[in-house]
């Protein structure tokens, strides 16, 4: 199946079997292996990236579905870690092994889009789906949360 699709801001044009997963076409066919693959069962969030802006996981999700969507990867979003949901992650220690990571900046990035003032309780809530077996959670709650309040307002 022939799809066609736009990827961190570029077209693509590539053929596939309709029910090839995006998290194989990005890591294996495009060489984008930011997108991580932990469960494989749509449980951990490792695999998440934005389509047409909106938090999924890639690991469930047939190619076929994400044709003539804007997908948005890792890399899309900072090639050199200088997007400011990654710089904050960085300053607050949020990132250990860093498997979890892309995707909980991912899920962070399209949370605050849609609540840019969110309260701490919000920010567990909406990256419940998004597993770490590393930090513990509150330096990556602390992260999203200051970087919602960048300009230093708090609730
Ligand atoms: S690998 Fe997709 S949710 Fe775990
Ligand atoms: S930093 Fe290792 S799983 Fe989150």
């Amino acid at each position: 199946m022939r799809i066609q699709f736009e990827l961190n801001g570029q077209p693509v044009e590539i053929d596939q079997p309709p029910m090839a997963r995006l998290v194989d076409v990005l890591r294996i066919e495009l060489g984008l292996t930011g997108t991580k693959e932990g469960c494989g069962e749509g449980e951990c969030g490792a695999c998440t990236v934005l389509m047409n802006g909106e938090a999924v996981n890639s690991c469930l999700l047939p190619i076929c579905q994400v044709q003539g969507a804007s997908i948005t990867t890792i890399e899309g979003l900072g090639q050199m870690a200088d997007h400011p949901m990654q710089k904050s992650f960085l300053e607050h220690g949020a990132v250990q092994c860093g498997f979890c990571t892309p995707g909980l900046i991912l899920s962070s990035t399209a949370f605050l889009k849609e609540n840019p003032n969110p309260t701490r309780a919000e920010i567990r809530r909406a990256l419940a789906g998004n597993l770490c077996r590393c930090t513990g959670y509150q330096k990556i709650i602390n992260a999203v949360y200051d970087e919602a309040f960048a300009k230093g307002e708090e609730k």
